[in-house]
């Protein structure tokens, strides 16, 4: 469902903002300074209740306020209200859905399935393999709704397991139990993540071929489980017991998950042009999208931060028709207004807001 109302309070320079975005296309043109990245971190802050730009989110709070607070709207009938509010002097952020206080982040991914493109994105396939992951869970978060209890056990039987090993407690009895439920855990994540990129590929294959058509290179991407993948899971934990005593935490496991991209069987971040590797990672965000509303029948809310600056202009018009095709509500932002207006067909619905110090003046 896209949002139909935003309202920002305090939010870095955004001080006072109110829009209407259209279901479509959402053009947000302004000077360098105005506020447009801002604009999209709040957005980002509805749907995953943190920020791209900052890990501590009071950071974004306007320096003379005491708070932000923020609210969404997702249309529907009724339509379906999201607010959160961060206050300078506390530790964590209130967040309210249609009225209800919420507890956890997840429930606002759930509802607001959010994709960002920014030049940090571009990072994913020389990044750390946290980024790689964290795609990839995004993925199955949204189209296995068991997904999120597995991980959450995972996660604790993770920090239990390494909490042992780092006070080189080596109580056989308790690290065999925390072994098992880390194995049982463990391989249905594993599972998930399998089965999700089973489905994942062919429609990345589809997508990068008519974004970036590498003629006659072998393109694979490739999905690492973390350990072994000729062994059990529970088999590799208790062989490693003494070495991951040795490091103080546990070495193999789905937390060391991965996706391998290579072009040629050598990594693309070698083989890859800077803007080639953008093209790639733009089909990977693009791909999910389509994915998920395939399996979901949802669509997902793009951020684009500052397009042109990214892609060239031909590339820019194949990226954003594909995002014509799959019909999604996309915030885009650019510094210059010809270079966004250009891009698309007629026929797409679509709204110009300018941003000038802070505040929306017009929209279109
Ligand atoms: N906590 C804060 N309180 C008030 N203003 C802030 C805060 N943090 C950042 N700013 C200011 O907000 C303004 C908007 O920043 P933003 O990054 O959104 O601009 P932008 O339109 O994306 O610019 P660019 O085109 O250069 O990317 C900047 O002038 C910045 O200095
Ligand atoms: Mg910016």
């Amino acid at each position: 469902m896209p949002l139909d109302r935003l309202t920002f309070l305090g939010l870095r320079n955004l001080q006072n903002m109110d829009m209407r975005p259209s279901a479509g296309v959402n053009l947000v043109i302004g000077d360098n300074g105005s506020g447009k990245t801002s604009l999209l971190e709040g957005i980002h802050i509805l749907g995953l209740g943190r920020s791209f730009r900052t890990q501590h989110l009071k950071h974004a709070i306007h320096h003379d306020s005491t708070a932000l607070t923020l609210h969404g709207r997702l249309s529907g009938d009724p339509p379906f209200p999201i607010g959160v509010r961060r206050e300078r002097s506390a530790p964590e952020s209130t967040i309210r859905m249609a009225g209800e206080a919420v507890t956890r982040v997840a429930q606002l991914a759930e509802a607001l399935p959010l994709q960002l493109i920014n030049p940090d994105a571009f990072r994913l396939l020389e990044g750390s393999p946290a980024s790689r992951r964290e795609f990839l869970d995004w993925g199955a978060f949204h189209v296995k709704h068991e997904f999120f209890d597995i991980w959450r056990h995972v996660r604790r039987a993770l920090k239990h397991r390494n909490a042992l090993l780092r006070h080189a407690k080596m109580d056989r009895q308790t690290i065999a139990f925390w072994d098992r439920e880390l194995a049982r855990y463990g391989v249905q994540l594993d599972e998930l993540r399998t089965d999700y990129m089973k489905s994942f590929l062919p429609v990345f294959e589809e997508t990068l071929n008519e974004l970036l058509p590498l003629s006659g290179a072998d393109i694979s991407l490739r999905y690492f489980r973390g350990w072994d993948h000729k062994r059990s899971y529970l088999e590799v934990l208790r062989d490693a017991q003494d070495s991951d005593l040795q490091m103080g935490f546990t070495q193999q496991g789905p937390q060391r998950a991965d996706l391998r991209i290579r072009i040629d069987r050598r990594p693309a971040k070698e083989v890859l042009s800077r803007g080639q590797q953008k093209l790639v990672v733009s089909a990977l965000k693009l791909a999910q999208g389509r994915l998920l509303e395939t399996l979901t029948g949802r669509r997902c809310i793009y951020l684009i931060d500052d397009l042109p600056a990214e892609l060239d202009a031909g590339h820019r018009q194949v990226f954003c028709h594909w995002l014509e095709r799959m019909r999604c509500q996309v915030f885009i932002t650019s510094v210059e207004r010809e270079s966004l207006q250009k891009l698309w067909q007629s026929s797409t619905p679509r709204t110009m807001f300018h941003v000038k110090h802070g505040c929306l003046i017009d929209q279109e």
